[in-house]
């Protein structure tokens, strides 16, 4: 495969409708060795396709030392909340608060086509629900508030014009 670039805010392809994953073969495999390759490129510590410039339901997670690949990823159920910071690598030096369910699970292919249901809470349920809404081209600044919104879109503007965005942890 060739190699892949890092799609950044406002790529068309991230508002772009996801397809389905159905082939769990050596490409599919491929196409993940190369998001991690982004993902990890770009200091990040979560992936979806389309920032990749693909539109397949297909993301990677890492954390703890472990690599979660979602293909296909479905909500089954959410419950509680939790508030936190965001960021996104489509969305260099924008951080804002995301309110979230605390604790989800999920039904997902993995890289050989094996379906399971998967719970999990915290940081994980926040980063997976924000791969989960790249595949259906919901983005960072749609889950900030109005006046968040407007902020980032104005430092998004005025990074365009050349200025360093500044830098962060925890971008996905
Ligand atoms: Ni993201």
């Amino acid at each position: 495969m060739n190699s892949l670039r890092l799609r950044v805010y406002p790529d068309p392809v991230l508002r772009k409708e996801t397809e389905p994953v159905v082939a769990f073969d050596d490409d599919l495999k491929d196409l993940v060795a190369e998001m991690i390759r982004l993902m990890n490129l770009h200091d990040g510590v979560g992936l979806a396709a389309p920032q990749a410039g693909v539109s397949s339901r297909l993301a990677v997670v890492f954390h703890d030392g472990m690599l979660h690949v979602l293909a296909n990823p479905v909500l089954l159920s959410s419950e509680g909340e939790q508030d936190g910071e965001e960021g996104c690598l489509s969305f260099p030096g924008i951080f804002g608060n995301v309110q979230r369910p605390s604790k989800i699970t999920i039904r997902h292919n993995d890289l050989d086509g094996v379906e399971h249901e998967t719970s999990v809470e915290g940081f994980l349920a926040r980063a997976f629900l924000h791969e989960m809404d790249h595949l259906n081209g919901r983005l960072l600044i749609d889950n900030f508030s109005p006046m968040r919104r407007a902020m980032a879109r104005k430092k998004l503007l005025r990074s365009k014009e050349g200025e360093d965005a500044d830098g962060g942890s925890s971008r996905r």
